[in-house]
């Protein structure tokens, strides 16, 4: 079951510290709604932690506040110890290290696929447009979609795009990838497409911290499940211990749910 950590590579270059994300005491409400509660979360480099919970028990939100797309009203977030930058030319590096894949795919309409995978590349990392184009070209095989290059998203299945998603991530060299509930919207054919990448990803080493009900994936690719209700982690453990032996309550009961229908 858990072969799959034994292949990570937490080592490579960078700072000596292993905590790539660290989430410390954070706090966030909107207007009366405390919707994140004390959160403590450290994701070791290489490290793929899966984010489960009810609807509604801050799971997107506390994805937000790893690339600052939410702010907090306590606490600190830091990526490879550095606290988020606020604005500016900082803050979108940040958003760069941070890749974010959501479960509506967000590409730019009007632009072609490979336009998608290429722009973030020129702008934020100035890189050349011909060197952006290969390496958009080399994502694109990657994630299967490279006979795609030409066309609009529009043009593409919800699978195709949400896998040009991200390659568009990818392109920017991200220290750590989120993904929240990158599989949601998709017709039930185009799931494992989807999955199979992000599964290739993990195995390569890639830091992830990825909001998902397909337990499945949970099962073959997490290092640590962590179980959030009502704006809280209730429960961290391995996916092994807490699909076999959930200690709370309210895990119980989710996965009682999430399982059996
Ligand atoms: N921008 C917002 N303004 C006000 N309330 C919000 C906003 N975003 C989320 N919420 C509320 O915060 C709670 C947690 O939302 P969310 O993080 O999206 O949960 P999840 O992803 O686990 O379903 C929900 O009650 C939701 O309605
Ligand atoms: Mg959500």
């Amino acid at each position: 079951m858990s072969e799959v950590s034994v292949t990570k590579d937490a080592g490579g270059p960078g700072p000596a510290t292993d905590k790539l994300v660290v989430l410390d005491n954070v706090n966030k409400h909107f207007g009366a709604l405390h919707v994140l509660q004390d959160i403590e979360l450290t994701v070791a480099r290489g490290e793929v932690v899966v984010v489960i919970g009810p609807s509604g028990s801050g799971k997107s939100t506390l994805c937000r506040t790893i690339n600052r797309l939410e702010t907090v009203d306590s606490g600190r977030v830091t990526i490879d110890d550095k606290p988020l930058p606020e604005e500016g030319k900082e803050l979108a590096k940040l958003r760069a290290d941070v890749g974010m894949v959501f479960q509506s795919f967000n590409l730019f309409a009007h632009k072609t696929v490979l336009e998608n995978v290429t722009l973030g590349q020129v702008k934020v990392r100035k890189t050349d447009k011909q060197a952006a184009e290969t390496k958009a070209r080399a994502l694109l095989d990657r994630v299967g979609v490279g006979n795609q290059a030409d066309k609009y998203p529009a043009q593409l299945s919800g699978g195709q795009q949400q896998r040009v998603a991200i390659a568009r991530a990818l392109a920017m060299d991200p220290k750590v990838m989120l993904f929240d509930e990158p599989t949601s919207a998709l017709d039930p054919e185009m799931i494992n497409e989807v999955l199979e990448v992000m599964q290739q990803l993990a195995r390569d080493g890639m830091t992830m911290v990825v909001v998902t009900h397909e337990m499945g994936f949970a099962r073959s690719a997490a290092n640590r499940v962590v179980f959030m209700a009502d704006g809280r982690i209730v429960e961290e453990a391995t996916p092994d211990q807490f699909f076999s032996n959930p200690r709370s309550d309210r895990a119980k009961d989710f996965l009682s749910k999430i399982l059996h229908h």
